[in-house]
């Protein structure tokens, strides 16, 4: 089964490329840098990941991100992914990147989204892996903030696919940047949020992103299961959740294979995703391993949860059907 999973070509849709940033690389950008950090060895950083749930995980992730500043560092961290992409057969990407994490340290978002664009490039030409970027803005700065960063990205659409919504949900509804997301979508861009795993009114969340925001993507999502109503909406409206296993596991106990069965089960489209690989040691592969292993999907469950990950992509129909 795992020779299976391997082999698969697959894609992923929810992997913030932050998240992905490894203790060794870490380490060496800290020293060309001259950061520095609060552990003295890869593994000593490992053993401090002790989050248990959103806010403990988010303060570690973005205290992580303090090595990245020159664009070369965002071209290495970005390349490091698409490697591990490559080696497990991972060949198309919709990447997350979140700009106010760095502006809000004095790096230039210039500099952020083009180390990011340059490890697109190559990767697509020297690994064969294909990416297109999300620009993600943080729910827990003001919506003013938000505004300011899509007009910061302008000048970049065409590096752009989509916009998303991440970080801290608490008390941070998608109703918050309506007028952010109305604009994104004036532009051309698509549209994705953060509905993250038993958060508080996360239902009402769900419901504001399907009926007011009217986005083409639903990212976590998983307590939809719990309105019939909202899984007819998403279903009607053909809109994938993507899932991320291995971080539900840490933020909620829970590899949520149940669930995931469950909206297989539905006629819902779920897709697998490692979130934030480095933090949660787990990449694509190690999520569908575990899932697996938890659930005992079937080869035909794994391939639905993999093609869903193309048919709930942005690429073109024409894209879509060289994978499918
Ligand atoms: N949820 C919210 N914010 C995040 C996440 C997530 O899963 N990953 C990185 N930022
Ligand atoms: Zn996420």
């Amino acid at each position: 089964m795992q020779e299976f999973i391997q082999k698969m070509p697959k894609a992923e849709l929810h992997v913030h490329i932050e998240g992905t940033l490894e203790p060794e690389l870490s380490f060496a950008l800290a020293q060309k840098n001259g950061v520095s950090l609060s552990a003295e060895t890869p593994e000593q950083m490992i053993a401090a990941y002790n989050f248990h749930d959103l806010p403990s995980f988010l303060d570690i992730y973005y205290a992580g991100m303090s090595v990245l500043i020159e664009e070369e560092d965002f071209y290495a961290l970005t390349m490091a992914y698409f490697e591990k992409a490559a080696a497990q057969h991972i060949v198309y990407v919709e990447l997350f990147f979140d700009p106010q994490a760095h502006t809000s340290r004095g790096v230039a978002f210039d500099t952020v989204i083009e180390g990011i664009y340059r490890a697109q490039q190559d990767a697509n030409t020297k690994l064969g892996v294909q990416s297109n970027l999300i620009l993600c803005f943080l729910r827990d700065m003001s919506a003013d903030s938000a505004m300011e960063h899509l007009i910061m990205a302008e000048p970049h659409l065409n590096k752009l696919i989509g916009v998303g919504l991440d970080s801290d949900e608490h008390k941070n509804p998608p109703s918050k940047f309506a007028a952010v997301f109305a604009k994104a979508r004036e532009w051309g861009l698509k549209l994705t949020m953060h509905c993250d795993v038993n958060q508080q009114d996360t239902l009402e969340h769900i419901r504001q992103v399907l009926e007011d925001i009217d986005v083409d993507r639903i990212d976590h999502g998983v307590n939809i299961l719990a309105s019939d109503a909202l899984c007819e909406l998403v279903k009607q409206k053909n809109i994938g959740l993507t899932v991320c296993p291995v971080s539900n596991q840490f933020v909620v106990q829970s590899l949520t294979s149940i669930e995931i069965k469950d909206m297989l089960k539905r006629g819902l489209m779920p897709t697998i995703n490692s979130d934030d690989p480095s933090y949660f040691r787990a990449y694509l592969n190690e999520n569908l391993i575990a899932l697996q292993q938890e659930g005992g999907f079937s080869e035909d469950e794994l391939s639905t949860l993999v093609a869903n990950s193309f048919k709930a992509s942005w690429l073109s129909t024409p894209e879509k059907e060289q994978y499918l």
